[in-house]
């Protein structure tokens, strides 16, 4: 009879915690169970009225009983410090869930159209390398057989540093000045004292020049240098990467033609320039889109290359002067302004 009644008692204290939601409630239902005037209590207390052979097993039932309910307070308390704890941190949070965008901001546009060209090299087998922007002057001007007199050689046209600067991690080929790059094409140079041919390579950087600045001049902008030295590779080669390259980048409708032009580096030399349809205002013009040429043997002969066996080509082109044909930009000062109009323009963008 007491057993059932002390199950009863388990039951209904476990039944009465699961209503509870605060630790003010908990206290109180506490109280009725294990108070001094609580149920518990109570049927302790009725021990005295008990027969004395059945006092053991009643004293047995009671304190499993209690140990019972005692568990059942202490589960129920710590949950509700957790749920508490939770309260205190805000709002729950599915971290599964996809991040909004707009808190993650968006790649800057120069960023956006680098990837893509890489992305249309990587498809036909280049391989993406970087050098640093300190240089010194036998890899940007004499490895690329720029001669002694050259005007980019000039203080006024490129950054040097002082005579007494030293870059231990930039190698020097003598005692040469050091220099920030004028262009990539010293990647070229590093990149063939570093691997032998077949070579494919392309390489993304950041260049300076001593240039005012105005809407189409800054003294720091961005090249993509590409480099392809293989067995007889020859102009056609050249042209067909080319214009896979740009069909793929501004559409089938592009028009390319090769221009004749100078590079001391590269002999015969070109600029590439293109003709869209539909471009604005520049529709249906030619536009000179970048530099090329099969790479001049004097400079493979430089790098320790048999130009017998090898030979090559390379071509540069500007990220700025790409990415504003692309979006019809008229200015390249946007691109370092930061002006978040200028910027949320591309966030959706791939
Ligand atoms: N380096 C040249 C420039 O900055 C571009 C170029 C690269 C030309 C490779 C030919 C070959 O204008």
């Amino acid at each position: 009879m007491e057993n059932q009644n002390l199950q009863a008692l388990v039951a209904d204290a476990e039944e009465s915690l699961r209503k509870v939601s605060t630790q003010s409630q908990w206290e109180q239902v506490k109280a009725r169970f294990l108070g001094p005037n609580g149920g518990l209590t109570h049927f302790a207390k009725g021990i005295a009225s008990i027969p004395k052979e059945d006092k053991p097993a009643f004293g047995k039932s009671l304190n499993l009983a209690k140990g019972k309910i005692e568990a059942l307070f202490q589960n129920s308390l710590s949950k509700l410090q957790e749920l508490e704890d939770l309260k205190s941190l805000g709002n729950q949070v599915d971290p599964t869930l996809p991040s909004v965008p707009s808190y993650t901001g968006g790649l800057h546009p120069l960023t956006k159209t680098k990837r893509r060209i890489l992305s249309i090299f990587r498809r036909i087998g280049f391989t993406v390398t970087e050098a640093s922007e300190v240089e010194t002057e036998w890899f940007c001007f004499d490895a690329l057989n720029t001669p002694d007199d050259h005007p980019a050689r000039d203080e006024q046209d490129t950054l040097f540093f002082p005579r007494e600067s030293k870059w231990a991690n930039v190698k020097q080929k003598k005692q040469e000045p050091y220099l920030l790059r004028t262009h990539t094409s010293s990647v070229q140079i590093r990149t063939m004292l570093r691997e032998k041919p077949p070579l494919r390579v392309i390489a993304p950087g950041r260049c300076f020049r001593r240039d005012t600045v105005d809407a189409t001049h800054s003294a720091n902008f961005h090249q993509i240098e590409g480099l392809f030295v293989d067995h007889s590779v020859t102009v056609r080669d050249l042209k067909g990467v080319l214009d896979f390259f740009l069909r793929e980048l501004f559409g089938e409708k592009v028009d390319t033609r090769l221009r004749p032009s100078f590079f001391p580096f590269t002999e015969p030399s070109f600029e590439v320039d293109l003709k869209i349809p539909d471009l604005g205002k520049l529709s249906n013009k030619w536009i000179e889109i970048m530099g090329c040429g099969m790479v001049d043997p004097k400079v493979l002969g430089l790098v320790n290359i048999d130009p017998k066996e090898w030979t090559g080509f390379a071509f540069g082109m500007g990220i700025e002067r790409v990415t504003m044909l692309l979006h019809g930009i008229d200015d390249i000062r946007h691109f370092y302004q930061n002006d978040q109009r200028f910027l949320s323009q591309f966030s959706s963008q791939v």
